[in-house]
């Protein structure tokens, strides 16, 4: 008979993979705390009219849509940013602003599968509404950037633009907004030649002058891209944004090595600053975010400028893989309690009980196995400490507790243990 395999692009994390995984999303837990990024916990399965809404055609076709058996059109949600501005219009829309939200959990894509691209896959999401300012931008960047120091990850970059800038072009040279939308989703894909079809001569022209503005570092790329567009008035005060940005970051003690002039991102609520994350290990970002001012709006809200960013979970931990980041969540030792025979079943399993209680990771011997053969299986899987519970000792007071390790046991007090094996 065939077994059963998860679906193509769906993965079961075994132990190690999902001790990795939960490291990552302690440390992003953390960092929004640190941050004063509130926790909130929203339905995987949204209205497929919500998530349409204002994602971009990227996301819009790889989403799991389906009927619920009452007949709804819902999706798994793709990303958490429309279910996030769907609570800042609905119930959390008279919390006072700036409101800071943080999620994390599993979205769904209907990506081509490879490495690091997956159809389950964690992000880890926060959003600050209420700011139009650049400090509000920089607060988020250098958030991303706590997240990925505090889970340990050596190197990494982060990669900044701004969608005013190419848009603010478009919209001067009189590319309406549909055309501008299928522009940058190619540039996000670096299709530039198929993107420039698109537009007529003068603005490809101006387009194809974006390429070549990249200059030694980030504050010559944003002087290259002033000269350029001297005559582009909101491409010129996109620039001046992203100028501002950037020196806060770096005033915030993270250095911004690359400012990209043609940078775009797949999602089209962006109105402003954007940024991926990247590691020189892997081509795939680890992150991405920016601001988007209008979606509020778009979900029938107050008009509230807001800005985040998602890292991708999976992604930080196969960065962390290939840097060789030893991650050790748990440093406590473990314990197994094994009765020698049944009449001291009762007082093994309060002996185990207890020691949960003191917080010391306790197996309880559920295989009925005799002694041996349960030393044999404590040392194979690496516990610590063997906990026996016999006749004579407990007569005592007393369990002989074995160290598998270094192959010595002792006799110990029960009310002591949990004391002694923590
Ligand atoms: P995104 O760039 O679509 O942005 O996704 C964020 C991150 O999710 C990516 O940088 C990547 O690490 C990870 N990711 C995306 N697709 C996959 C996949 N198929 N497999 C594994 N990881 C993947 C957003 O989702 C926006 N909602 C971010 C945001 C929040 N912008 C404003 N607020």
């Amino acid at each position: 008979m065939s077994t059963f395999q998860p679906v193509r692009g769906m993965r079961d994390l075994l132990a190690a993979d999902a001790e990795t995984l939960s490291h990552v999303i302690d440390k992003s837990r953390e960092t929004a705390e640190l941050f004063g990024f509130a926790e909130v916990i929203t339905p995987i399965v949204e209205p497929f009219e919500l998530l349409n809404a204002k994602s971009g055609e990227e996301i819009r076709q790889r989403m799991f849509t389906f009927e619920d058996m009452g007949g709804r059109k819902v999706s798994l949600r793709p990303e958490f940013t429309a279910s996030i501005a769907r609570l800042a219009t609905t119930s959390m829309k008279n919390e006072p602003k700036p409101l800071r939200v943080f999620s994390v959990g599993s979205v769904y894509r209907y990506d081509e599968p490879q490495k690091g691209r997956y159809r389950e896959f964690w992000q880890a999401n926060f959003e600050l509404m209420g700011s139009n300012q650049p400090e509000a931008d920089a607060e988020v960047i250098l958030l991303a950037n706590s997240v990925l120091k505090r889970a340990k990850l050596k190197d990494f970059r982060i990669k900044l633009g701004h969608v005013g800038v190419l848009r603010g072009i478009l919209s001067q040279e009189g590319v309406e907004e549909n055309t501008q939308n299928a522009v940058l989703q190619k540039m996000d894909k670096k299709e530039y030649e198929k993107a420039f079809e698109l537009v007529d001569d003068s603005c490809r022209r101006v387009l194809s002058g974006m390429l070549e503005l990249n200059g030694k570092d980030s504050s010559e790329t944003v002087d290259n891209m002033r000269n350029y567009l001297k005559t582009y008035n909101k491409a010129l005060s996109a620039v001046e944004n992203l100028s501002s940005i950037a020196k806060l970051v770096n005033e915030g003690g993270c250095e911004i090595e690359n400012v990209d002039p043609v940078f775009a991102r797949g999602l089209e609520y962006y109105t402003g600053m954007i940024f991926e994350l990247y590691v020189p290990q892997l081509e795939i970002a680890l992150g991405g975010g920016g601001r988007y001012d209008k979606l509020i709006e778009v979900f029938g809200g107050q008009s509230t400028p807001a800005v985040g960013m998602a890292m991708g979970l999976d992604r930080v931990a196969l960065a962390l893989q290939s840097q060789n980041v030893v991650i050790k969540n748990d440093q406590r030792k473990r314990v197994i309690v094994i009765p020698i025979k049944d009449t001291q079943k009762s007082q093994a399993l309060k002996i185990a009980q207890r020691l949960r209680e003191a917080d010391i990771p306790t197996e309880f011997e559920i295989m009925g196995r005799k002694m041996t053969k349960a030393l044999e299986d404590a040392n194979k899987r690496q516990l610590d400490y063997a906990v026996i519970v016999g006749e004579r000792e407990l007569a005592n007071g007393k369990v002989t507790v074995k160290n598998l390790s270094k192959r010595t046991q002792t006799e110990i007090d029960i009310e002591k243990l949990a004391e002694k094996l923590s």
